[in-house]
């Protein structure tokens, strides 16, 4: 693929590697590529970070036409930098453009992009364990006329952000609330798809488990109220007497590339693992009965993380003694030491860039 490189006259200062908390700092480039109707992708390029100038009419601006995607790049061990998976990603961005009516990108030419992006700012991925370059890929419409329709023009754009844990506990157990009153999305909506109203819709939930001290909300389905979908950022794993269990992908879940990744990981450790419809009944029944022995969330950005509390009403339950489980530990430190390039990558899940 052809891509046009400006360099930065003013490299930024990294910043320090204990201060970088989650996509607060940018790098010094991001990449564009225009889309038109007829034409297809064109003019892909690297320049400077900067703001970025938009018709007031754009189609994003006014109707949400935007998808985006989330994964690292991982300083090895051994000094080198690899992604995590990255095609999984490619082939989610893809899907979602398809539900949104914007356009796909070619998967190889993607792969090239994230790449080269990644070479030119290497010295952005940060040395700790636990701190990666997060990149965010993103596709939006900006027709520049009110008329609703699928876009005939639209940009991609690839930022990265050097940064630290999602949560700011890091891998200590976090608090979440069971959301009855909104819902994320519903089967043959959006949920399957990675896009931004999603997100915005689900802010209202999330502020209000914030002020209560809990730090995502749990969605149950939209359509009978009564199943566990996921969480904010993370999908969602439960081990009851034993098992592990995870909502199946319904359509209304996002498909995570973590949660794929560690029931495969957890069938190899032997471990029985069940994708099926699990009731918010199920799960208070395990609550009170003290079958449910741990719960983590799964996700690119906050990893594994454990969830020491679950609130529901006015009740709060502690799993697992609030602290971390044996299976969430175990996860964590595997899937980590593949992502970081301590282990042996048995899976084939990693790419040296
Ligand atoms: N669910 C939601 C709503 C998310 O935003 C994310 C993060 O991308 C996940 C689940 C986990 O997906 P992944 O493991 O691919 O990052
Ligand atoms: C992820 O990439 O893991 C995310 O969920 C991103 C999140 C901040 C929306």
């Amino acid at each position: 693929m052809d891509i046009q490189i400006t360099k930065t006259a003013a490299p930024k200062v990294m910043p320090p590697e204990n201060e970088l908390g989650f996509g607060k700092y940018f790098t010094d480039h991001m990449f564009v590529m225009d889309y038109e109707e007829g034409k297809g992708w064109y003019d892909a390029r690297i320049i400077p970070f900067g703001n970025i100038s938009l018709h007031p009419a754009s189609t994003v601006l006014h109707y949400g036409a935007e998808i985006f995607e989330g994964l690292k790049a991982y300083r090895r061990i051994d000094g080198g930098v690899q992604l995590f998976r990255p095609m999984e990603n490619i082939r989610r961005m893809n899907n979602s453009a398809e539900r949104m009516s914007l356009p796909a990108i070619d998967e190889q030419d993607m792969l090239d992009i994230l790449t080269t992006f990644v070479k030119l700012e290497e010295r952005f991925v940060p040395k700790s364990f636990g701190t990666s370059l997060y990149l965010r890929p993103f596709t939006f419409g900006n027709d520049e006329t009110l008329g609703v329709h699928a876009v005939k023009r639209a940009t991609f754009m690839l930022i990265a952000s050097p940064s630290g844990s999602y949560y700011k506990e890091g891998i200590n157990p976090v608090g979440i609330m069971i959301e009855s009153e909104d819902v994320r999305t519903v089967r043959g909506g959006t949920g399957y798809a990675k896009c931004g109203g999603n997100y915005a819709a689900s802010t209202r939930a999330g502020e209000r488990a914030a002020k209560k001290g809990y730090s995502q909300v749990l969605w149950l389905d939209g359509v009978e109220r009564k199943y566990i979908e996921e969480v904010g950022a993370m999908n969602v794993m439960f081990k009851i007497d034993g098992v592990v269990v995870t909502p199946m992908l319904t359509g209304s879940i996002l498909p995570g590339i973590t949660r794929k990744s560690c029931i495969e990981m957890l069938k190899k450790l032997g471990y029985e693992v069940q994708e099926r419809l699990f009731s918010m009944e199920e799960l208070l029944e395990s609550l009170e009965k003290g079958s449910l022995e741990e719960a983590w969330g799964c996700g690119t950005a906050a990893v594994v993380s454990p969830i020491g509390k679950l609130a529901y009403g006015d009740k709060e339950y502690v799993i697992g003694g609030g602290k971390i489980g044996e299976v969430t530990q175990r996860l964590y430190d595997e899937l980590t030491a593949i992502q970081w390039g301590k282990a042996e990558d048995p899976f084939g899940w990693t790419y040296k860039i």
